[in-house]
């Protein structure tokens, strides 16, 4: 039998084999990399059932986040305003408004809203907000111009990155707790000798180990 392929083919097998094992590890941390939601969900904002405006509303209307977010100080999860709260205003406010069916329909049925939720972490990462909102990262920090969004879009890639460059160099981004749901807060120009200090007083120290966040 004439010799097609030369004698070294006898290692294509194996070099194939490690080559696509290589090829693997390459394709996993590139979809890892890329499509891991967050990296791609930066923008993403899907259309909820009621038109609610963020931008009206704790924009020109200047409610405070915490007016429907109440539990953030205290809980992990930021919760979603009942009902109740849209109608403490709209039982007297635009009654007759088309878009405010979905919230009447709401009221006499008694099934809440069924809002889409915009931003959500894998199941494996675990995040609290009261631990940050009482130790002076802001709202605005992790979501962007809230009280601009006509429709609320993610606008951090919320990715383990994202969470360490903070958590290594914090005193970047502190706030006073008095500013936390402020939307365009300027910082003062000695906004940094004044956390550095904050954070050796008040020991503020963001964890970096696996299992803080992990577990
Ligand atoms: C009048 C009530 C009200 C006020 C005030 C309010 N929100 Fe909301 N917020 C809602 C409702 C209702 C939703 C769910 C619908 C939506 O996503 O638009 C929501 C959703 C959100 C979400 C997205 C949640 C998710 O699904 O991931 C964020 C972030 C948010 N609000 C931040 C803020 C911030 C920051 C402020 C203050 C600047 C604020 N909200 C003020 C009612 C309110
Ligand atoms: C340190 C960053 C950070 C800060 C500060 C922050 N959030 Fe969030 N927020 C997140 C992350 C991350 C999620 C997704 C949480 C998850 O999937 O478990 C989220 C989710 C939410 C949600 C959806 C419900 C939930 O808890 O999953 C709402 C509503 C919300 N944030 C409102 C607020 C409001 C209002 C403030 C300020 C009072 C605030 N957030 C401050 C990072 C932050
Ligand atoms: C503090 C009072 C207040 C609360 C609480 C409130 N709203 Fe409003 N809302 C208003 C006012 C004021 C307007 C503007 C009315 C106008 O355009 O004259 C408005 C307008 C709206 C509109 C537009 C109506 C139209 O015809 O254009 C929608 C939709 C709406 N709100 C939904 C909600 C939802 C959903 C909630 C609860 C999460 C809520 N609102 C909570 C005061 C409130
Ligand atoms: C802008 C800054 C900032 C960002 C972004 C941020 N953190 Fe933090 N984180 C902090 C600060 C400040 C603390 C408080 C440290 C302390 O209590 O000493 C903290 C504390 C924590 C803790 C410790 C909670 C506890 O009970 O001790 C966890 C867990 C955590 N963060 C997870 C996350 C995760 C997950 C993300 C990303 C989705 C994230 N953080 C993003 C600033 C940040
Ligand atoms: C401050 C919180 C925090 C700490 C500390 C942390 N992680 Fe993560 N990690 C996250 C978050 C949030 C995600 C989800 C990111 C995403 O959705 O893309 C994540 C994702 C991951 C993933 C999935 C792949 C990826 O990159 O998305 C792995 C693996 C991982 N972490 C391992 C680790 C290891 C190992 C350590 C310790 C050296 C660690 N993490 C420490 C928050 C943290």
């Amino acid at each position: 039998m004439p010799q097609i392929f030369p004698r070294r083919a006898n290692y294509l097998p194996a070099i194939s084999l490690i080559a696509s094992l290589g090829g693997g590890v390459f394709a996993l941390v590139f979809l890892w990399y890329y499509f891991v939601p967050s990296y791609t969900d930066v923008g993403y904002m899907p259309d909820q059932p009621v038109d609610y405006s963020h931008r009206l509303h704790a924009g020109q209307l200047g409610l405070d986040c915490r007016y429907c977010h109440t539990n953030v100080e205290s809980t992990a999860h930021s919760n979603i305003p009942a009902t109740q709260t849209c109608m403490n205003c709209h039982a007297q406010i635009k009654t007759e408004s088309l878009p405010l069916v979905g919230v009447r329909e709401s009221w006499a049925t008694g099934n809440s809203i069924e809002w889409v939720r915009v931003h959500k972490l894998p199941d494996y990462a675990h995040f609290s907000h009261s631990i940050h909102i009482n130790n002076g990262v802001g709202c605005e920090t992790c979501h962007g111009r809230v009280d601009q969004m006509e429709q609320v879009r993610q606008e951090k890639t919320l990715s383990m990155r994202w969470c360490l460059d903070c958590h290594r160099a914090p005193e970047q981004h502190l706030r006073p707790i008095s500013e936390i749901t402020t939307m365009g807060y300027e910082q003062p120009i000695d906004f940094l000798e004044r956390n550095l200090s904050r954070v050796r007083e008040e020991n503020i120290r963001p964890p970096t180990n696996c299992s803080a966040c992990h577990y």
